[in-house]
């Protein structure tokens, strides 16, 4: 029995033989080299797996005679292989080397798609033409950001909601004072106090650019676009944010385009307000309002909050309220840019499919 199980090996062993060398010697090119190699070495179907399959019938004591047998026949196809490989790609490049020269200097023949704007982008710069032909500047600002300028200054309570963990990117920073806590901004307000602290009235100004809140879901993303307006004189009142907001309505959507305002509350503005926009998928006339998605069937769609800044905080950034006074909005780019193409998910436009932004 035992002289039969190593003895079978070496059957098996001789009857592989030399037929690899020949196979090897005879592959004219990589892939037909590989499968010749996976015929005797392959770890599924190779010849030599089934030489293997022997060893369980040699006892313990001859198997590291017969390993050592198998040991040294697989060495010596996996050598022949490799010298094969090589001799193989050598040869390919010199028939590289030796062929046609390509000229590189030739123009391409394909036509090179050319690639756009994302979305969010052309709906940002569309939107700040519009502004910028109200008269507004258009000025950028960080997006890592001291707590100071985006909440302090704007007249946050230290324990607003909006300043909670929950709520708020904070980050670490190596060296910083510690009563300087930096965030990534949570809106473009933080661009409003820079700018007033840095400039005396009048101005008026935009500033667009991503935002960061721990919110996720169908129409919320961690980070998404805003733009932030404001505008800071001597003579300023609601009427005046009433009428740049009805026009920048009917820039985005057409002349007559319905504007409305509603109270709300935000800590840095007083009176502050809401503004929706007349939907624009729907009419009452055509009979599409009752089924609605969009509007929800109320007619109005939410876009914007602004409001009058609060003498606080013209006074936080060095601005006398007694004197001036100014207003201030602020809304998510995504939101107008998911209304204006119909688009039902936030994710979609950050999902980077090409599918989706060859559309726009
Ligand atoms: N910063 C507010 C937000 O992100 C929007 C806003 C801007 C409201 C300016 C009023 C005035 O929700």
């Amino acid at each position: 029995m035992t002289e039969d199980a190593v003895a079978a090996i070496e059957r098996g062993l001789a009857e592989l033989g030399d037929a690899y060398r020949d196979a090897f010697a005879t592959a004219s090119n990589e892939i037909s080299l590989r499968d010749e190699y996976a015929k005797v070495l392959g770890k599924k179907q190779g010849s030599l797996t089934r030489v293997m399959g022997l060893m369980r019938d040699v006892p313990a004591d001859r198997r590291p005679e017969a390993g050592a047998k198998v040991n040294a026949f697989k060495d010596q196809v996996e050598r022949t292989f490799e010298q094969r490989l090589a001799d193989l790609h050598r040869a390919s490049r010199d028939a590289e080397l030796h062929a046609r020269p390509y000229d590189l200097t030739l123009p391409g023949r394909l036509p090179v798609g050319r690639g756009h704007l994302h979305p969010v982008l052309q709906t940002r710069d569309d939107l700040l033409t519009i502004f910028r032909d109200l008269g507004f500047e258009v000025v950028e600002g960080p997006e890592v950001e001291l707590e100071e300028n985006n909440f302090t200054k704007l007249a946050f309570p230290p324990d607003h909601p909006a300043t909670d963990m929950q709520d708020t990117f904070w980050v670490g920073v190596d060296g910083a004072p510690k009563d300087a806590r930096v965030l990534l901004r949570t809106h473009t307000s933080n661009t409003q106090v820079r700018v007033m602290s840095t400039r005396t009235p009048p101005m008026a100004v935009v500033s667009a650019g991503p935002v960061y809140r721990r919110d996720d879901d169908i129409t919320h993303s961690p980070m998404f676009h805003q733009i932030e307006g404001f505008l800071v004189d001597e003579q300023v009142s609601m009427a005046d944010l009433k009428g740049v907001l009805a026009a920048f309505a009917e820039g985005l959507y057409g002349p007559g385009t319905p504007v409305r305002f509603r109270p709300s509350y935000f800590p840095f503005v007083e009176p502050g307000a809401e503004v929706d926009i007349g939907c624009v998928f729907c009419s009452e006339a055509a009979g599409t309002r009752a089924t609605c998605r969009v509007c929800k069937t109320t007619g109005w769609v939410e876009v914007l909050g602004c409001g009058m800044i609060h003498p606080d905080v013209l006074r936080h950034c060095g601005i006398d309220p007694e004197r001036y006074r100014g207003y201030a909005f602020g809304f998510g780019i995504e939101r107008i840019a998911m209304l204006r193409y119909g688009i039902p998910s936030i994710k979609h436009l950050f999902e980077n499919d090409p599918r989706f932004l060859a559309q726009f």
